[in-house]
């Protein structure tokens, strides 16, 4: 039986010591009014700073807890190595202002990523300076925007097609960016309706943003046919790498006729997600979009590593100095610990997703027919029960929720991505608790979970009416 831990935990500044911090009396100009006598800060012990973590962290889930199957969002396994190198004093100790020969190792480091990058992506340019994958959309989106400036087209060029089935930061990018967001239907397999495709495609049309497989794990095989409807109508074609543990070592955006590409280092790489930043979204770009990169770009020359500022029609920055440093050591890590290897993790993720949707499908649906990919959805329908209800009472079971109500086109969706990380025996206890889930009272389990920390919460009041600590 799984039970959580549940203190009544206060914030480290509500802890009564029963001291606070007083300022020392000082000699100085400012005028009586404006002086303070206390900082309220919290005079606290390091045991109790200590034990306030200790306690919060056995209320929470994390992958270092169980698996955490979020389709779409990919939870895998970060293992301690990244975390160890990346901790290490020589990254550590090293400013990024420091821009001598202290700077060398980190340097070679990113190029060298950006190397690792461009073969993965089959692209020709590389910047790792956006902060999580929705920050590599906009950078990438913002590419598109100054490519058509460049042109005299960008009056002309102002709307960007995205399907029904897109993640919600793609429309967001593209209209921060200044463009109108046009969308196109699936088909009845789930796929870009080809037709629907070619009426939207306009000379008004700056870009189509995809991701391959999409947010239902579907690998669109039209992908050649959707590159060159796109490219002979002047426009650029946008991969949305969120899903690249399903293609990895196996094709590539590049093959399949892409021009600009995001990653979402988290998702495959096994980094930390930054939930928003500070994680990591590098954009790969082909040759043709190399002048727009933010600068700078990490280059070498006989000299050595050094901070390029000399892109002739640089976008500008979109992050201080190079990016996050931390996660970039964590990725890069990974590839070499990986090596030939990724295939094999790509291939296992794939499998793991199947092995999960053809066991679920004996008690839920699963729509649309075609093989999955990396994920799946299934909807919760046919059972009488609402996702939210089957997604909260396996919490009781101590494992993750998967992701629910996404996308948007699948009722009662549900979204499970296991990942290679699962093993046989995790998923299989996912699938029995999924039975269980589905054969449950309809009324009954609306009371659960039981054994979590925190219970049912109202998720609208939760998300509408913010109360922000720090
Ligand atoms: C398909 C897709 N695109 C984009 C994003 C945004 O990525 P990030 O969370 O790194 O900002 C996500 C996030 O889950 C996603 O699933």
């Amino acid at each position: 039986m799984y039970r959580q831990a549940h203190y009544d935990e206060d914030f480290l500044i509500d802890y009564n010591t029963g001291s606070d911090y007083l300022l020392e009396e000082e000699n100085c100009d400012l005028p009586e009014n404006m002086k303070r006598k206390s900082l309220k800060l919290p005079n606290l012990r390091s045991f109790d700073v200590s034990r306030h973590y200790t306690k919060l962290s056995e209320m929470n889930y994390s992958v270092d807890v169980g698996m955490y199957p979020l389709g779409s969002c990919t939870m895998k396994y970060n293992p301690k190595y990244n975390d160890y190198i990346a901790s290490m004093e020589t990254f550590t100790d090293v400013h990024p202002m420091d821009y001598g020969m202290n700077m060398q190792g980190s340097l070679e480091i990113m190029y060298n990523l950006q190397e690792y990058l461009k073969s993965i992506s089959g692209m020709d340019c590389v910047t790792l300076q956006p902060s999580a994958g929705a920050h590599g959309e906009f950078t990438g989106i913002l590419i598109v925007r100054k490519y058509f400036e460049m042109r005299n087209e960008l009056n002309q060029r102002n709307e960007i097609i995205i399907p029904d089935s897109a993640h919600g930061t793609n429309p967001a990018s593209a209209s921060m960016a200044g463009f109108k967001v046009i969308e196109v239907p699936s088909d009845e397999n789930g796929l870009i309706d080809l037709n629907a495709l070619d009426a939207a495609v306009s000379e008004n049309t700056a870009a189509f943003m995809i991701t391959n497989p999409n947010t239902l794990g579907i690998f669109d095989d039209n992908i050649l046919k959707i590159a060159e409807i796109i490219h002979k109508n002047g426009a650029l074609l946008y991969y949305d790498g969120a899903n690249f543990n399903a293609i990895l070592g196996i094709t590539t955006p590049g093959i399949m006729g892409f021009d600009i590409v995001h990653f979402n280092l988290h998702k495959t790489f096994a980094t930390p997600h930054g939930g928003g930043g500070p994680g990591s979204g590098p954009v790969a770009v082909k040759s043709f979009l190399k002048d727009f990169l933010p600068v700078p770009v990490i280059s070498k020359n006989e000299g050595g590593y050094f901070l390029d500022y000399n892109v002739k029609n640089t976008i500008g920055k979109v992050s201080s100095y190079y990016g996050s440093f931390a996660i970039l050591l964590r990725a890069y890590s990974y590839i070499l610990k990986n090596g030939n290897d990724l295939k094999k993790n790509t291939q296992k993720a794939v499998l793991n997703s199947n092995y999960m949707a053809d066991q679920l499908r004996k008690y839920y649906t699963i729509p649309y027919k075609k093989l999955k990919k990396h994920e799946f959805v299934l909807s919760t329908e046919n059972t009488g029960k609402r996702a939210l209800d089957i997604s909260k009472f396996i919490l009781d079971y101590g494992i993750h929720s998967p992701t629910t109500y996404f996308p948007l086109i699948v009722k009662e969706a549900v979204m499970i991505e296991p990942t290679e990380s699962s093993t046989k025996k995790e998923m299989d206890f996912y699938i029995d608790v999924m039975k269980k889930a589905a054969f449950m009272d309809s009324d009954a389990i609306k009371s659960y979970p039981i054994n979590t920390s925190v219970g049912r919460i109202d998720e609208v009041k939760a998300a509408r009416n913010l109360i922000m600590h720090w």
